[in-house]
């Protein structure tokens, strides 16, 4: 059976209170973290924030009607060309389903003029590691004591 393709819908101040439900599904994310599910007033103000930036990007990724995250990036840095993904996040009752590799090859398709795109893992996670080196990103550079960039060169894609 042929797979829909993952489709990026900007985010818009209304949809805060599905992101926060996204998140509310997606808690180990924010315990990882050591921090509590954020209410939906704080999502609101994180996404207030984020549009003030006018190269940052908030976008739902559906499947069809499913809704399987969302990513949140920044184009055109830290150099012209790069994105750098803030966070990508696959709901908690999808993950583990291969979505996430989906996510990222469709997101490479959505940026075709970006020359590479980076991604920060925060202390020590080598599942994190694992996946992003399985899509193809290589070590970039330490920012220690926390955080450890990794980035994948893009080649010629064609939009979607
Ligand atoms: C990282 C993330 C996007 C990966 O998406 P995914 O759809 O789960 O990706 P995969 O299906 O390829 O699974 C990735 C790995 O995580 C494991 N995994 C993910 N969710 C899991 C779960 N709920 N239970 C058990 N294992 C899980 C998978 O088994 C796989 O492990 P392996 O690498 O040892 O084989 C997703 O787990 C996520 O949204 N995490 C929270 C946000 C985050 O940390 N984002 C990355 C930083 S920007």
């Amino acid at each position: 059976m042929k797979m829909l393709p993952i489709k990026f819908e900007p985010m818009a101040m209304h949809h805060a209170p599905l992101l926060h439900e996204l998140y509310q599904q997606t808690p180990n994310y924010f315990a990882v973290l050591g921090n509590a599910v954020p209410s939906l007033q704080e999502v609101g103000r994180d996404l207030e924030t984020a549009f003030f930036d006018r190269r940052r990007r908030l976008e739902l990724m559906y499947c069809g009607p499913l809704l399987i995250g969302s990513v949140d990036y920044k184009l055109d840095f830290p150099e012209a060309g790069d994105v750098t993904i803030n966070l990508l996040l696959v709901r908690g009752p999808l993950q583990g389903q291969g979505w996430g590799p989906r996510c990222v090859e469709a997101l490479e398709r959505h940026l075709p003029h970006s020359r590479r795109l980076l991604v920060g893992v925060f202390g020590e996670r080598p599942n994190m590691v694992r996946f992003w080196e399985r899509q193809g990103f290589v070590f970039a550079t330490d920012a220690p004591p926390v955080m450890t960039w990794y980035a994948k060169k893009l080649g010629r894609r064609k939009a979607i």
